[in-house]
């Protein structure tokens, strides 16, 4: 539906033009509404601070490819920083600078869809990057399998657990991410998909769940740490959302002596976080190749521009209230000790000199 309205919408377009240039006989037309020939991107990033993923992958790699789909392009990239206000503020600015395409990873998947209506009133789509926007006329969406993610860390933890329990000590918790942000709401979903039947048949025991407003990696830790003090430190399983609140979950472990000894999982494969993993304090990490998902981004702005068909490139459907937004959704991939080389090394998502910092020489035959 959504391909076929910009279809219309642009050869709307051209038979205006069309026309306008048999009735002037001049060659000059008017500003076309629609992305149709749009050399004007904008770029907005929701934070900095909750993944190191922001601004060491998604921006570079987003400023990358679009470039490369679209030579001649401008981009103007802002970061929110963890406000949807700023956020609003940044898309009207690039709104008025004539951007013609917007490319927005949401602060707030629900106070986003004013991005979306303010970009359509000046004919401007939007592709939601990473993150859904809450907006049946949203008009793209690129991610990965987010409730897929939430298995992965949820199928490690089923897979693992009885390394880390003895009979009577099976006690979890659950530090999931940003409630506003509807992906940190799959992740929790497909993690309890896997987890809750081993709840139900009282195998692990959750102690302790929460939702960390805005990702905040501190958060997580003063979380952790009230979770420690109300269960007498007897924790055995955190699932923890990301890296970032991993590494925090660690430091609040490490305070009670407890790293190493508490299995916890994340997601992004950060640098940090294969570093934790190499030391034995994380166990698991998701790795998302960004890569590809801000080439299908690219694919996809290239074609808004160059008015050619976007149905081969969002080939999927996800659900947005009232509609379906076209989609490209790629594959997550769960990463522990025993496939760092063959994944995130092998892609060359990390290197060994990132994930070897402080780490002794030696260490699980990587470093
Ligand atoms: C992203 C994660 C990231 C988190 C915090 C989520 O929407 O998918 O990769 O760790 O936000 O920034």
């Amino acid at each position: 539906m959504r391909h076929q309205r910009w279809f219309q919408a642009l050869f709307g377009v051209t038979m205006v033009g069309t026309l306008a240039l048999t009735a002037c006989g001049s060659s000059s037309t008017t500003a076309a509404a629609g992305p149709k020939g749009c050399m004007k991107v904008g770029v907005l990033l929701p934070e900095s601070d909750t993944s190191a993923r922001w601004e060491t992958k998604d921006h570079p790699l987003l400023v990358q490819q679009i470039t490369a789909d679209l030579p001649g392009v401008s981009i103007d990239y802002s970061n929110a920083n963890g406000n949807a206000d700023t956020q609003l503020q940044q898309a009207e600015a690039d709104l008025t600078k004539g951007d013609c395409i917007l490319v927005v990873a949401p602060h707030d998947s629900a106070q986003a869809a004013q991005i979306v209506q303010a970009a359509h009133k000046d004919h401007v789509p939007v592709i939601a990057y990473d993150r859904l926007i809450k907006d049946p006329t949203l008009d793209f969406y690129v991610s990965f399998d987010n409730e897929k993610v939430g298995e992965l860390q949820g199928t490690y933890i089923a897979n693992n657990y009885q390394k880390y329990v003895t009979p009577g000590h099976a006690n979890m918790v659950f530090i999931n991410g940003s409630q506003d942000d509807n992906n940190a709401v799959l992740f929790r979903q497909g993690a309890h998909k896997i987890l809750d039947p081993l709840i139900t048949a009282g195998t692990l025991k959750s102690v302790y769940e929460t939702y960390t407003p805005g990702w905040t990696n501190s958060t997580a830790q003063t979380e952790m740490e009230g979770a420690l003090t109300a269960n007498n430190n007897d924790i055995q399983i955190a699932y923890v959302a990301n890296d970032g609140m991993a590494g925090t979950v660690i430091q609040a472990l490490t305070a009670q002596h407890l790293n190493g000894k508490v299995l916890v999982t994340g997601q992004d494969a950060t640098a940090a976080g294969i570093q934790q993993i190499l030391l034995g304090n994380q166990m698991m990490t998701v790795y998302k190749p960004i890569v590809k998902e801000a080439t299908a981004t690219a694919q996809l702005v290239a074609a808004l521009s160059k008015g050619t068909d976007t149905s081969s490139i969002a080939t999927g459907t996800t659900a947005n209230g009232s509609a379906n937004t076209p989609s490209v959704l790629e594959t997550p991939v769960a990463v522990d000790l025993t496939n760092i080389a063959s994944t995130v090394l092998a892609d060359g998502f990390v290197t060994k000199a990132d994930i070897c910092q402080n780490v002794p020489a030696g260490t699980d035959n990587i470093c």
